[in-house]
């Protein structure tokens, strides 16, 4: 089983290796000394791991036939519809010519009703596909804490909240991630926790040094923490970080969110930091907040494209009852997909996940959000012992699954829609 396929090194430039994919090339930082002719694997823009040809050769001749056959369903599936006549039809057309979209027109794609939404989420697939063909980033994500110093009023582990905690020791979060990459072949995790000091930034880096080891890229998604553990992080061999803004408005965000780094410009600058670290950086939203319209998710993805995000994180409010804000209602299922395929339209050449809290809010959801320009998912891989305590939201659909009937039914999921589970680098 296989969630990234080999490349063949076939040359060099400085610090870049040129993988070749069935005839496709795509560029990757080099850092592990790669030299033509060898096989290795390429993460986000990274190359992780190497291999041995008799480790890769079967893997590329078992996948040489299906990649063809998925990119010509893809190709089908994403066939771009009759563009909508009028002032409409004009901001998509610009879009898919490359042009930079202002907040006006990007309000005018989030407010689309029935058949312009219909064009919008077209485009918007056909867009992916033009720029990133059919792969699609498969992450596993291990959730290795659910205590946090916080109390976001949103959030089902906020600190004052009543839950049963857990807290997986380093030995046990790097077992949980070699057997990911060993047995299961991941080669991308995301670690996950709420803001626990009691991993400290010397610990989170072991954990990031080990983990990378294992030949994954690493993102960590451990919130505020000081710049200085992001640096650690960095310097152990972490790649990714996973860190929402949540909101772009300050007054939502400092109604909801909580803790003493509750301001929204520290979160920003620990993020710009991170980003200049040279992190690949996955940031966006909660959609769905009190107090917050049209124009502030619209602002949501111009702040995602200035903080130069290569992974747009944008998920739905999902009521927990045991927050104070339990009774808020959650946002429909097209409010997401919209902004989903907007921020393709903004953003070509993204990465955007369709999350959890997307598969929560609706059974489609995973479908449709791939089908609306997303092109990134994620399993989870947390212990079934701890899972259905990190409970940040209600209901997750894959709180009784075990992992390999998840990535069964991720597998299914993405043939059926032409997809390839592949992240073959920037
Ligand atoms: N609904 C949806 N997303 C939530 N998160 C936290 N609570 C909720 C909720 N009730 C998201 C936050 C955080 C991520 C790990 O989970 O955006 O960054």
């Amino acid at each position: 089983m296989c969630y990234a396929i080999p490349g063949k090194v076939v040359g060099t430039r400085g610090r870049i290796a040129v993988l070749d994919y069935f005839g496709e090339r795509r560029e990757a930082v080099n850092e592990l000394g790669a030299v033509s002719g060898e096989y290795a694997y390429a993460q986000g823009g990274f190359v992780v791991d190497k291999v041995p040809a008799s480790q890769a050769v079967p893997v590329l001749e078992e996948w040489k036939g299906r990649f063809f056959q998925l990119k010509e369903l893809d190709g089908k599936l994403s066939a771009i519809g009759e563009r909508p006549e009028g002032e409409f039809g004009e901001v998509i057309g610009k879009a898919l010519e490359g042009a930079a979209l202002d907040r006006g027109e990007i309000i005018r794609l989030i407010e689309a009703e029935g058949m312009e939404m219909d064009a919008l989420l077209k485009a918007a697939n056909s867009l992916r596909a033009r720029e990133l063909k059919n792969s699609c980033c498969v992450h596993g994500i291990i959730e290795f804490s659910n205590y946090c110093r916080n109390a976001c009023s949103y959030c089902g582990i906020r600190g004052p909240s009543g839950i049963r905690r857990y807290r997986m020791e380093p030995e046990e979060i790097v077992g949980t991630a070699e057997r990911a990459v060993r047995e299961l072949g991941f080669r991308a995790l995301v670690l996950q926790s709420g803001e626990d000091y009691y991993y400290s930034g010397e610990i989170l880096a072991d954990i990031a040094r080990r983990v990378r080891s294992l030949g994954a890229l690493v993102f960590m998604s451990v919130g505020s923490r000081d710049k200085e553990t992001y640096r650690e992080m960095w310097d152990a061999g972490a790649r990714g970080v996973l860190l929402r803004f949540e909101t772009s408005d300050p007054g939502v965000y400092g109604k909801v969110h909580s803790g003493p780094k509750a301001q929204l410009e520290e979160r920003l600058s620990l993020i710009r930091h991170c980003r200049k670290l040279g992190y690949i950086v996955a940031t966006g939203s909660i959609a769905g907040l009190p107090g917050q319209g049209t124009g502030s998710l619209a602002d949501d993805i111009l702040l995602t494209r200035s903080l130069g995000a290569e992974m747009w994180s944008f998920g739905p409010f999902i009521p927990h009852p045991e927050t104070p804000r339990g009774e808020h209602p959650k946002p429909e299922l097209s409010t997401v997909l919209k902004l989903l395929a907007t921020s393709r339209l903004v953003q070509p050449d993204a990465k955007i996940l369709v999350t959890t809290a997307l598969e929560t809010l609706h059974p489609e959801g995973r479908r449709r959000g791939l089908l609306a320009g997303a092109n990134s998912l994620m399993i989870n891989l947390t212990p079934a012992q701890h899972r259905s305590k990190y409970s940040i939201y209600p209901g997750r659909p894959d709180n009784h699954k075990g992992v390999e009937e998840s990535i069964a039914e991720t597998l299914k999921l993405l043939y059926s829609l032409g997809r390839a589970p592949t992240d073959l680098g920037a």
